[in-house]
């Protein structure tokens, strides 16, 4: 049997990437510090005896860490890598320890990866783009951050993932391949991580005002999360991908207006939108080209974006019940 570590697995899409995984008949090691992860995220998948449960920091040495939970290293075949914090609430608040995990974690996870000969897929972000003047964004941009901006510890730390990723692929044979993942959304986004879908839904519920940053104009295109799993699950079975870089998001762009008007109507609120100072480094749009994504795995988003919003305010409704 495959034996595939998550780390982050705790996480919004590491949770649902270890159930479909799961599912798929694979063995599980979910390695999570639960910084901003949580243990009930793995309420469905705790008693299946193909998962275990590592709790543990990425920066740890993995072989070390993977013999204490009684676990084989050599058992690893596949190393999905998400360990890291991405709300934007904590790029304010844990810095360091965002700029840590995607340098010397991801480091930690490719020296596992080149001791154990396992293959690797490290979850990179659209924010490697930063507020880009190439629109929509295609692969070969190499993107517009400021390196010492408020979000670069995320921005810059994912930069630098990908370049030990590529590193390891080039001068140590790690056969690892790098998604850039766009916002993506679904049940379990946490309510109070300033991520724009469950900050919205919740104030929509709550009948308070839902607060828009900017004038609304600027765009975001968003990605259920069964997609997203789907893609990268692809990806990593994909046998000729190894240090490739591959855009995985929704092409349907939407303004913040319209994102707030929707959820408005779903949710049948008296909330009122109101108009915020934008944060810096908040970039004006945002697409992806998923030209190459497509035509090396034949993927295409699935799940309608008002068919996604209803699941997902279904799920907040239910965690607050
Ligand atoms: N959700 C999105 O829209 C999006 C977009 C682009 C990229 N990504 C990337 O996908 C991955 C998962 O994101 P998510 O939205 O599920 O976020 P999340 O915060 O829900 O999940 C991240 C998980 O990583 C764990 N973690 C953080 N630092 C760790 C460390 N040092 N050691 C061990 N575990 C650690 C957290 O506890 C958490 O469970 C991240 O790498 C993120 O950068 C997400």
């Amino acid at each position: 049997m495959t034996t595939v570590l998550v780390t982050g697995g705790a996480g919004f899409i590491g949770s649902h990437l270890c159930e479909r995984l799961l599912e798929a008949g694979r063995s599980v090691i979910c390695l999570d510090n639960c910084s901003s992860g949580r243990e009930r995220n793995l309420d469905d998948v705790r008693a299946d005896e193909a998962f275990t449960f590592l709790r543990a920091d990425v920066r740890n040495d993995l072989t070390a860490v993977l013999r204490d939970g009684s676990v084989d290293p050599d058992d690893i075949d596949r190393i999905y890598h998400l360990a890291s914090r991405a709300s934007p609430a904590d790029f304010e608040d844990h810095p360091l320890d965002i700029a840590r995990t995607n340098s010397e974690g991801t480091q930690s996870v490719l020296e596992l990866a080149a001791t154990v000969d396992a293959r690797v897929l490290y979850a990179s972000t659209s924010e490697v783009y930063g507020d880009p003047e190439v629109h929509p964004q295609p692969e070969s941009y190499n993107g517009n951050v400021d390196p010492r901006g408020t979000r670069a510890c995320y921005d810059e730390g994912k930069r630098f993932g990908e370049t030990i990723t590529s590193v390891y692929h080039r001068q140590h044979g790690v056969d690892a391949r790098t998604v850039r993942i766009f916002n993506t959304y679904g049940p379990r986004m946490r309510a109070d991580d300033g991520r724009v879908i469950p900050t919205f839904i919740t104030q929509a519920l709550d009948g308070e005002d839902i607060t828009v940053y900017g004038d609304g104009t600027q765009t975001r295109s968003f990605l259920y999360v069964s997609d997203l799993c789907r893609a990268l699950r692809a990806v990593m079975a994909a046998p000729d991908l190894g240090g490739d870089v591959l855009n995985v998001g929704s092409t349907r762009e939407v303004t913040i207006n319209s994102l707030a008007e929707t959820i408005r109507s779903l949710i049948d609120t008296d909330s009122e939108v109101t108009y915020h100072p934008l944060p810096d480094d908040d970039p004006q749009q945002r697409r992806p080209d998923i030209s190459r994504i497509q035509v090396a795995i034949g993927w295409e988003p699935d799940v309608a974006f008002e068919d996604g919003l209803r699941r997902t305010i279904q799920s907040v409704r239910a965690q607050r019940d």
